[in-house]
């Protein structure tokens, strides 16, 4: 068994879907760097791509991209459990168990078909952002908003948000951090999704579950745990006293340190340089240069570099975003890879079963409960 756990540096399957150079910091999709990515496609391009392997042709974007907007108005039952939900629960909850309700009414809930899981995917990926929307309206006591098929995906979500059309920078930065999210190798909530779906169960099942993996701060719940900082440090001026004492508490500094990535996270760079243009554009430039020293003083200190939730907390925060949506946005991207990852793995399972090491007790006689507790007492 590995001496440190977590399956570190364990291959558990062969994927032509997301690779990372971890020395080098690059991330491709399909053996595109997601630099080329960012610059020059949309989120639908991306998904595309993901799903089928091969960036789509003009007449398969505009087919991909009408299927996806015909398939975002949610089923009367699921509209209802978000409504229900608005009140009480947070919204990773929320989304979790709204994406697990969403297989009640869905035609193809029985099928882990090729074709079948196809779809599913597209209605996942179409559904999610109205799930979040509506939610967010309701906890608000406002109206939810109706998606506007004319509009592209990220930009229909931050209108079905806001009732607003976004400007443009706003549009573009969104729709980059949903390409910079949308897979990532075998993360924690990857991996979770191929378990499930290795055992035959079905696609909702499988990316409900990556929904809970993803929620720890660990993993994609960290985005949220960045803002949170940022608001406690609260000035530039307090950054360095600030990230010493915490290190010195020996308390992670969310938003750093990586598996994987041993240099800067590629999609910390790009996110960065959103963040950026953001805070010039906005009253509140300060988060974006608190959040530069928060990076010099953990480079320098701990020698850390920031992952990709590190500068998504602050472009969020510039979009006019709630702190609690940060991570269900992530899911909503995130979406994209669990479900390419869950064809792959229909396409060629084997059930994932590993070992675990027993270092409890060794073989012992049965004790029946009257003589239970003896040994303690004595
Ligand atoms: N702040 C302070 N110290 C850290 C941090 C951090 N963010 N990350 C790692 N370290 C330290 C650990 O304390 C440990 O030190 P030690 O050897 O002295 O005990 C050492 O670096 C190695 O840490 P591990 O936990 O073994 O490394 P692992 O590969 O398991 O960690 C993880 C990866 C979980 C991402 C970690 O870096 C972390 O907790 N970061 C903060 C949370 C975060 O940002 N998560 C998002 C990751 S990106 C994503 O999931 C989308």
């Amino acid at each position: 068994m590995a001496d440190k756990g977590g399956l570190e540096g364990v291959v558990v399957a062969r994927s032509r879907l997301c690779s990372i150079d971890g020395q080098k910091g690059v991330l491709i999709y399909g053996g595109y760097d997601v630099n080329d990515l960012a610059e020059h496609s949309t989120y639908e391009e991306v998904c595309f791509l993901i799903l089928r392997g091969n960036l789509p042709t003009a007449p398969e974007l505009d087919a991909f991209t009408r299927e996806l907007a015909e398939s975002r108005a949610l089923s009367e039952e699921t509209a209802q459990v978000v409504d229900m939900l608005a009140d009480h629960a947070e919204p990773m909850e929320m989304l979790r168990t709204a994406v697990s309700s969403d297989s009640f009414d869905d035609p193809d809930k029985n099928s882990n078909a090729e074709d079948a899981n196809f779809r599913k995917a597209t209605r996942l990926i179409a559904k999610m952002p109205t799930i979040v929307a509506r939610y967010d309206r309701r906890r608000h006591g406002l109206e939810p908003i109706e998606s506007d098929p004319s509009l592209p995906h990220a930009a229909n979500f931050l209108r079905m948000l806001s009732g607003e059309e976004p400007g443009q920078s706003a549009a573009k930065t969104f729709d980059v951090a949903l390409i910079l999210h949308a897979d990532h190798e075998m993360n924690a909530s990857t991996f979770t999704a191929r378990v499930i779906a290795s055992t035959l169960s079905d696609m909702h099942s499988a990316i409900t579950g990556a929904i809970g993996a993803l929620k720890g701060p660990l993993h994609g719940g960290a985005n949220e745990q960045v803002m949170k900082l940022l608001e406690a440090i609260g000035s530039e001026d307090a950054v360095d006293a600030e990230i010493r004492a915490r290190l010195d508490r020996k308390e992670r500094i969310m938003g750093f340190g990586h598996r994987v990535y041993k240099t800067y996270d590629p999609r910390a760079v790009i996110l960065k340089r959103f963040s950026r243009m953001l805070a010039a554009e906005s009253s509140e430039p300060y988060w974006f240069s608190m959040s530069e020293k928060i990076e010099q003083a953990v480079i320098a200190e701990k020698g850390l570099y920031p992952n990709v939730d590190f500068y998504s907390a602050s472009t969020y925060h510039y979009l006019g975003i709630e702190t609690g949506l940060f991570t269900p946005i992530f899911a909503m991207s995130r979406v994209v890879g669990w479900a390419a990852h869950v064809i792959e793995q229909h396409s060629d399972n084997r059930l994932i079963r590993p070992s675990s090491e027993y270092v409890g007790p060794p073989p012992r006689p049965y004790v029946p409960i009257e003589a239970r507790g003896q040994d303690a007492a004595a």
